[in-house]
């Protein structure tokens, strides 16, 4: 069944797209943070069915994260503050790089920082090790007191952020994962773009909160999360779609991805990909089902290539 689903996605029409130079075999990714380091899914489904998979943050050595409680499922969405916990980029390279590499899915590398020189340190180790595509910066994580979250404060600090990674990275193309927690993401997506940024991921998760009325007591033991799965979708298009019209680099889509339809509303937005986070935790196998969905779509409509349907929106007469 694995096997011939692969097959089937391999002789339809062309699913492949370029992102900075790197040709995915489908627009279909997984989300940092939802789909561990990619291994933990080998049995779950398919990783030769997707164009790529975006690990779990990683710092130059391992962090615990946040004590529990640190999830919280809400209406139509979730809310985390697993904070930046990891095993480390030494181990990722020695333990689970190497499995990774037997797969045709393209491995993309989220990296974290408490400061400007943990993400350059990072940037570089990673840049020597073979079967990385490319790195994915993550200034946008709500739920640690002092890091990456605050460059996303001011345009200028992700400028500087971004363009000094990028010297870091050296041959490896480097994407910039932006938050929505702003009040105009086209300043943050430009700014990006001027420091040098290969690649824009839109969104990270939306800052949110809930209480235990019995206990009168924070969900989460960090207070705030991040809300992410079908609540945010909307937000995540209109700023995907925003910051297409921002920038001519590549603009990857996240946010409340769960099916075929949503990953198409993303890639008519604009969206050269997309990535699927939550929908992971309650459909393992989702990815590979929206990649097949999507060779569907193509062939019923009889559409060649998906690189027709991207930035395809139509206008009201
Ligand atoms: C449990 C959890 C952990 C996450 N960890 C990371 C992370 O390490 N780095 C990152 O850039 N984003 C992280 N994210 C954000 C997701 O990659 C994604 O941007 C967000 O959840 C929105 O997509 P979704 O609605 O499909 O989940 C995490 C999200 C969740 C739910």
């Amino acid at each position: 069944m694995k096997n011939s689903t692969n097959k089937e996605i391999a002789k339809g029409p062309n699913l492949a797209v370029d992102i900075a130079g790197v040709r995915f075999k489908n627009p279909i990714l997984t989300a940092s943070g939802t789909f561990g380091y990619g291994l933990e899914f080998a049995n779950l489904m398919d990783l030769n069915s997707i164009g790529g998979i975006v690990v779990k943050g990683l710092s130059m050595t391992p962090i615990k994260g946040n004590p529990p409680p640190r999830v919280y499922e809400t209406a139509s969405g979730m809310l985390n503050a697993i904070g930046w916990q990891n095993i480390g980029a030494t181990e990722f390279v020695t333990k689970k790089l190497p499995g990774l590499r037997n797969y045709e899915a393209k491995i993309v590398v989220n990296i974290v920082g408490f400061e400007l020189n943990d993400y350059l340190e990072v940037a570089r180790f990673l840049n020597d090790c073979p079967g990385i595509a490319a790195l994915e910066l993550n200034i946008s994580c709500p739920n640690v007191k002092k890091g990456g979250y605050h460059f996303n404060k001011d345009p200028r600090d992700a400028f500087t952020v971004t363009a000094e990674t990028k010297k870091a990275s050296r041959h490896l193309p480097l994407w910039v994962k932006l938050s929505p927690n702003v009040t105009d993401i086209r300043e943050f997506a430009r700014a990006c773009q001027d420091a040098g940024a290969d690649a824009l991921s839109v969104i990270n998760t939306l800052v949110g909160m809930a209480i235990d009325v019995k206990k009168r007591r924070p969900r989460l033991r960090f207070l705030t999360g991040g809300l992410s799965g079908p609540a945010i979708k909307p937000v995540a298009l209109r700023m995907v779609w925003e910051a297409c019209q921002a920038v001519r680099i590549p603009v990857i889509g996240v946010g409340g991805i769960a099916s075929t339809e949503d990953a198409l509303e993303f890639l008519i937005a604009g969206a050269r990909a997309v990535q699927i986070g939550t929908a992971n935790f309650y459909q393992p196998d989702v990815s590979q089902r929206v990649a097949l969905g999507l060779q569907e779509y193509c062939r019923l409509n009889h559409i060649d290539d998906v690189n027709e349907i991207i930035g395809s929106l139509q206008p009201y007469e």
